[in-house]
């Protein structure tokens, strides 16, 4: 089954309101025909942004989103107030939310639900840490990650979720997974949601995250499991993000 490849960018919590105003500049140079494009800024600047890619093919995602739908929970944004800015994917479960602000699978699935309730589609993130890759727990932990989904949501569910793989040691860390090393975890967690539903399997766009840049990213687009990227450091810079997508075909 040919997948549409999907390149985001996640622009984490950097910017300021001229930078994104010339990234998003820049990036409206692109040609989008052949792979999806999506950038994710901080909240502050979605509006900013989401005007002006309104008449591009570039899709806005959102960084984070609460667990709850609206109410008395100061600081958080609802996923219904996200669907106001055109948003069309929100990032669930980065390793930086796990880690930093200890959001556990329980709580990243119930953000899961809420959004596929909104219409919002969640990009998943899940992966392992270092010490997990060496006590060869990768696939127990990504396996464990998305089945706390699964439970909460159904298989089904995934016909409208993004899965991206984001090996922790590999985040902003310049050391990239291989193109082979993306594949056997990509292909093995496609192969668990083929044991609940080879439909849902087939369709569910996987992207490998962790030091994405131009020049390694054609290896990995190579993978018949790969279904795209998504990037955080080379995503701030215009011309090398058009080379990351120029490389998905
Ligand atoms: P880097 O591309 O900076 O390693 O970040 C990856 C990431 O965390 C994307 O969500």
């Amino acid at each position: 089954m040919i997948r549409q490849k999907i390149v985001a960018g996640n622009w984490k919590m950097n910017g300021s309101k001229e930078t994104v105003s010339s990234l998003v500049e820049g990036l409206l140079k692109m040609d989008t025909s052949n792979s999806e494009v999506v950038v994710s800024p901080s909240f502050p600047y979605l509006s900013q942004v989401s005007d002006a890619l309104s008449a591009s093919a570039i899709q806005v995602a959102a960084q984070n989103v609460s667990d709850q739908a609206k109410g008395a929970f100061t600081g958080e944004v609802s996923a219904s107030m996200l669907k106001e800015f055109a948003v069309k994917y929100v990032l669930v479960g980065h390793s930086e939310r796990r880690s930093l602000y200890a959001e556990s699978d329980a709580f990243i699935a119930s953000k899961v639900k809420l959004l596929l309730e909104e219409g919002l589609s969640p990009m998943l993130c899940i992966g392992e840490t270092l010490a997990e890759r060496e006590a060869e727990q990768t696939l127990v932990v990504c396996q464990r990650q998305v089945q706390a989904v699964i439970d909460l949501v159904g298989i089904e569910a995934f016909e409208n979720i993004v899965i991206a793989y984001e090996p922790v040691w590999a985040i902003g860390t310049g050391l990239s997974a291989s193109a082979e090393q993306a594949q056997e975890v990509h292909s093995a967690i496609r192969q668990f949601l083929a044991e609940l539903s080879q439909t849902v399997a087939e369709k569910v766009q996987i992207l490998y995250g962790g030091s994405v840049k131009a020049s390694t990213s054609s290896a990995l687009f190579e993978m018949p499991d790969v279904d795209g990227a998504l990037v955080g450091g080379a995503s701030l810079d215009a011309e090398e993000f058009i080379a990351i997508v120029k490389a998905a075909g």
